[in-house]
């Protein structure tokens, strides 16, 4: 049982953001022969499901979470990283962290002594694509190794941290878990790497062709509503007359969320069981083969630049991560708010699409308290126009101005 925090967005009708937060297909950044990344997608120590939050759900299982078993977390994360584990029937605990998001390794320590064995499974991301620090995660992982728990990789946000990781052969008492279609024009996708021994047992049902063709319809939809051309300059006409609403809502006003507490045991309404165990669509497979990593990295980088230098002069929100290694292809631009409850507000009203993982569990770590409601994800993606970057950027500057 866990007590989570809840924000219902629904009496705010926020209108419909005016560019797309997760790239969409474009065949014209397609190869027509594969690109590469095939050790990522085939082998061994591969193992392909519908989202990240399914393939943790096999990792989790591969590490013996389950009744009784605990999994330490970061008290910073979304639903769907603490819902497979409420679906194994088992626990979890979050650990704090620092202001990067680096985890507490005092904390980690203390509740794997006080776990007493029952800790089968520490969960560390790589937020926004940004690899955490190597020295972190070897004491992370010989904690792990000592205290008999897997050290689970939660690549999400990084694919290029997984490929790092895979090329150089996955560590013993390490699985990663990566969810593809945040980083490739894709529909779905979530994938569990790990050394070969430990997967055995792990054979994913393939999908069967009618879902194909629904991801292929869905994937059609998605790309025109993304490439309309100028999504952005109606997003943006949107927030200055407040005249072409979406969803009933007024593009000026309206109401304000509604904040509660709920307690459950049971994995969030994200969260499908009967996709557990359900490989991903082979359309997917398909674009992740054909893609240019490369080029999707450095447009990644260049998006992120240029929100750097957009919010770079902000007296209200500042960007936590102000510096790119320059093998980094980052997931989202991550931006602290000052005052999160006006600012979230008018960016939303606005039309900018903005992500916030507002739903999360109560934890005594003041960073994942605060980062709840004022730590922003806004996208960088490879799919965004020069017009929607320079709408996106000058949107959120000036009404954080
Ligand atoms: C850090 C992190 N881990 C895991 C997940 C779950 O991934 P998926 O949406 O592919 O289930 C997410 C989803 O946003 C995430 O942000």
């Amino acid at each position: 049982m866990a007590d989570f925090h809840h924000f219902d967005p629904t009496p705010c009708h926020f209108p419909i953001p005016g560019a797309p937060v997760l790239p969409a297909w474009r065949g014209a950044d397609l190869h027509w022969s594969p690109a590469g990344e095939s050790e990522l997608l085939d082998g061994p120590g591969v193992r392909h499901y519908s989202r990240g939050r399914y393939a943790l759900h096999a990792a989790l299982e591969a590490s013996g979470v389950g009744q009784g078993a605990v999994l330490l977390a970061p008290a910073y994360h979304c639903l769907t990283m603490v819902d497979p584990a409420l679906a194994l029937g088992a626990g979890f605990r979050c650990y704090g962290t620092d202001e990067h998001l680096v985890p507490d390794l005092a904390q980690v320590r203390a509740l794997l002594d006080a776990a007493d064995g029952a800790v089968k499974a520490v969960l560390v991301p790589h937020y926004f694509g940004i690899e955490q620090p190597p020295a972190v995660m070897a004491q992370l992982l010989a904690l792990c190794r000592s205290h008999g728990a897997t050290l689970i990789e939660d690549c999400s946000h990084a694919w290029q941290v997984a490929a790092r990781r895979v090329r150089a052969g996955v560590a013993d008492g390490v699985l990663l878990v990566g969810s593809p279609y945040k980083f490739f024009a894709c529909e779905d996708g979530g994938i569990l790497w790990g050394p070969p021994a430990r997967l055995a047992g792990l054979a994913p049902r393939a999908l069967p062709w009618r879902d194909e063709l629904r991801g292929l319809r869905d994937a059609w939809v998605r790309n025109r509503a993304a490439h309309r051309a100028p999504v952005a300059v109606y997003g943006a006409a949107k927030a200055m007359t407040g005249k072409a609403t979406a969803v009933g809502g007024d593009a000026t006003g309206g109401g304000r969320g509604v904040h509660s507490v709920e307690r459950r045991q049971r994995p969030s309404a994200q969260y499908r069981p009967e996709l557990e165990g359900v490989g991903g669509l082979r359309l997917s497979r398909w674009i992740m083969r054909r893609t240019d990593v490369e080029q999707v990295a450095q447009a990644r980088r260049q998006h992120y630049r240029q929100w750097l230098q957009a919010v770079q002069h902000l007296a209200a929100a500042r960007a936590p991560h102000p510096t790119l290694a320059d093998d980094c292809a980052p997931y989202m631009f991550p931006l602290l708010l000052a005052d999160p409850e006006p600012q979230f507000y008018a960016l939303k009203r606005a039309g900018v699409p903005v992500w916030r993982w507002d739903n999360m569990a109560l934890s005594d770590c003041p960073v994942g308290a605060r980062y709840r409601l004022s730590l922003l994800h806004l996208p960088c993606h490879q799919g965004l126009s020069a017009e929607q970057m320079t709408w996106l950027t000058s949107t959120v500057a000036r009404v954080l101005s």
